[in-house]
C-alpha cells in the first residue's frame, strides 16, 4: 500500500481564471511594474532583479547568446544551456558579457579581395557595410553597397572603391554610446567606426542602431552596466564547468535536472556555495513543499517548479512522475512564505513547463510564483539559435527536449547512464522577432493586471482571487457557435488572434 495517495486530482494553469478586482488610476497598464527578484542574495538583493517576469530555458534550441543579449535587453534573461561542452558555453557567457549595446563586432574585409568576392561576401552574410583592415586589423576605410555595381566594378578590387579612413569620421577608444551618438550626430556618416590608439578597428556603431538602444530602459545589467547572464549547470561536471563559467563572469548558474528533490543536487549547491559564496544557485525543479525544504536547506537561492508539463516533455508518459503545474506552484508557494514568515528571507519562485502565453504567465505569478520559464515560446523567435525550415508551406523552427536523444548527443560519449528519452522533437510555427512577440505578451499581463486591480507583482500575489472553472466554462470564454469567414475550425481563429502562442488546448 502506498504511504499516501490523494484523490484530489492536481490542477495546471488553464484551470483557473481570475476575478477582476477594483480599476483606480494607480492600477492602468501605464502604471504597473512587472519587477520581480531573480534570486534571493544575502549580500546584494539590488543586483538580482529582472525587469520583466519572464526567463527562457536552459535548451538547446532555445537558449543561445543571442536569446542571451535580446532577452537581457529586453528586462529578462536567458538561461544558457549547459548541454554542450564548458568551453562553448563559456564563451556563450562571454559574449553576453562583453556586449555593449550599439557596438557591433562587424565582419571585416581586406583591401585586395574582388568586388565580385566582396559582392558574394555580402550575399551570404546579407551584410551590406563592411570596414577594409589589414592583416594587423588596422582600419583603412569603407565600403557599403552604395561604392560599387557588381556587374561595372566586379574585377576591380576593394581598395579601388572604398571610401578612406582619412575621409571617414572616426570614434577613437569611444566606450560610450551616448559620446559615439553626439558624434555621429554631427557627421553625414550612418556608420562610425571606432578604433582604438593604433588605429585597430574595436566596433561599427550604426546610426539606425542607437536610437533603438538608447530605448531599452528595462535593459538587466550588473554594477558596471554589462548584461546580466545565467547559465545552466547539471549535477556531473559543475567541479570543472562552474570555474570556467565564473571565469566568464556570469551572474547566476541554475541546475538543470528534471527532479531537484535529490541527493546530486544538495552536493552541487553546497561545493557552489562553499568554493564560490558570491554565486547565487538556482534549484530545482522540484513538485513538493518537501523539495523546495530540501533545496532552501541545502543553500539554493531560487526554486524552479513543474515536472512533466513541457510541451515536448514525455516524463509522466515515461516514468509516471509529475503534478499539474498549478498545483506544484501553490504547494510550493506556502512553503516558501512559510521559509519567510519565518526567517524574512524571500526565496523566488520560477514556474517551468507548459507555459505557452500572457495568461498562462499571469495566472501563474498570481498563484505565487515570481517569474516564469518558457521554452516553446521562445524557439518560435527570430533569436533562437535554430535555422528557418519551410514545412507544408508554413516557416517553421525545430525545437526538441533536453531529454530528447538530439539533445543528448553531445555528451552520450561521456555520460553513458541515459537508457530512455524524456523528450521529443518536433517543430514550432516561426513567430519572427522576440521584441515584438514580447511587447505584446506583455501589454496583455498588465492588461490583466489592471482589471485586477493591482500595480505590481507582490500585490497581485496578495490580492489576486482566482476561480477553479469548469470544462463547460473553458469552452465557453472560446469563440463558440459562429462561422468564421475564410477559417476552418475555432482553433485556427485562436491561432490568429492570440499572436504570443496561444495554442487551443
Ligand atoms: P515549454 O515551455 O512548455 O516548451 O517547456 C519547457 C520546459 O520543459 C523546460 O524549461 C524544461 O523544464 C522542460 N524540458 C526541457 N526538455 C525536456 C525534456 O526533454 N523532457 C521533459 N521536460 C523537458
Amino acid at each position: 500500500m502506498a504511504k499516501n495517495i490523494r484523490y484530489e486530482p492536481s490542477r495546471t494553469l488553464n484551470e483557473f481564471r481570475l476575478l477582476p478586482g477594483h480599476t483606480t488610476i494607480s492600477t492602468t497598464i501605464d502604471k504597473i511594474s512587472i519587477k520581480t527578484p531573480l534570486v534571493y542574495s544575502e549580500t546584494d538583493n539590488k543586483k538580482y532583479f529582472l525587469n520583466i517576469p519572464i526567463v527562457s530555458s536552459a535548451m538547446q534550441s532555445v537558449s543561445g547568446e543571442k536569446i542571451g543579449i535580446e532577452l537581457a535587453k529586453l528586462g529578462g534573461a536567458a538561461f544558457i544551456f549547459c548541454s554542450q561542452t564548458i568551453k562553448s558555453q563559456a564563451e556563450m557567457i562571454t559574449k553576453i558579457k562583453n556586449y555593449k549595446a550599439g557596438f557591433v563586432v562587424p565582419k571585416t574585409v581586406s583591401p585586395y579581395i574582388s568586388i565580385k568576392k566582396l559582392y558574394e561576401i555580402r550575399q551570404h552574410t546579407g551584410y551590406s557595410t563592411f570596414p577594409v583592415v589589414d592583416d594587423n586589423n588596422v582600419f583603412l576605410g569603407l565600403i557599403t553597397k552604395y561604392d560599387y555595381d557588381v556587374l561595372v566594378h566586379g574585377p576591380q578590387k576593394v581598395i579601388d572603391r572604398m571610401i578612406p579612413a582619412d575621409k571617414i569620421e572616426i570614434g577613437m577608444e569611444i566606450t560610450e554610446l551616448k559620446q559615439a551618438n553626439s558624434l555621429l550626430i554631427e557627421t553625414h556618416q550612418s556608420v562610425l567606426p571606432i578604433v582604438d590608439k593604433e588605429y585597430r578597428l574595436l566596433y561599427l556603431v550604426f546610426r539606425k542602431d542607437i536610437r533603438d538602444h538608447l530605448n531599452n530602459p528595462l535593459e538587466v545589467v550588473d554594477e558596471k552596466k554589462r548584461l546580466l547572464a545565467v547559465a545552466a549547470i547539471n549535477t556531473h561536471d559543475y567541479k570543472e564547468r562552474i570555474p570556467a563559467l565564473s571565469e566568464a563572469e556570469v551572474d547566476v548558474v541554475s541546475i538543470d535536472s528534471s527532479d531537484g528533490f535529490s541527493f546530486y543536487q544538495k552536493e552541487t549547491i553546497e561545493w557552489i556555495n562553499r568554493h564560490y559564496p558570491e554565486l547565487p544557485v538556482i534549484g530545482g525543479n522540484i513538485i513538493t513543499s518537501e523539495g523546495f525544504d530540501f533545496l532552501i536547506k541545502a543553500g539554493a537561492c531560487a526554486v524552479k517548479v513543474g515536472m512533466g508539463g513541457g510541451s515536448i516533455c514525455i516524463t509522466q508518459e515515461q516514468k509516471g512522475t509529475g503534478r499539474g503545474l498549478a498545483t506544484a506552484i501553490i504547494k510550493v508557494c506556502e512553503a516558501r512564505d512559510r521559509y519567510y514568515t519565518s526567517t524574512g528571507k524571500y526565496i523566488p519562485i520560477i514556474a517551468d513547463g507548459g507555459i505557452s502565453n500572457a495568461k498562462d504567465i499571469v495566472i501563474a505569478l498570481a498563484l505565487g510564483a515570481d517569474y516564469v520559464m518558457m521554452g516553446r515560446y521562445f524557439a518560435r523567435m527570430e533569436e533562437s539559435p535554430t535555422e528557418k525550415v519551410i514545412i507544408n508551406n508554413r516557416v517553421m523552427k525545430p525545437y526538441w527536449g533536453e531529454g530528447s536523444s538530439r539533445a543528448r548527443e553531445w555528451k552520450s560519449f561521456r555520460y553513458n547512464q541515459v537508457k530512455f528519452v524524456e523528450g521529443v522533437e518536433g517543430f514550432v510555427e516561426y513567430a519572427g522577432p522576440l521584441r515584438d512577440n514580447l511587447e505584446e505578451t506583455l501589454t496583455k499581463i498588465k492588461s490583466t493586471m489592471a482589471t485586477c486591480g493591482v500595480s505590481n507583482i507582490q500585490e497581485l500575489h496578495k490580492n489576486a482571487e482566482l476561480e477553479l472553472v469548469s470544462a463547460l466554462s473553458i469552452r465557453e470564454g472560446k469563440v463558440h457557435d459562429i462561422h468564421l469567414p475564410g477559417e476552418g475550425t475555432e482553433g485556427q481563429y485562436h491561432s490568429r488572434i492570440w499572436g504570443d502562442g496561444f495554442s487551443n488546448r
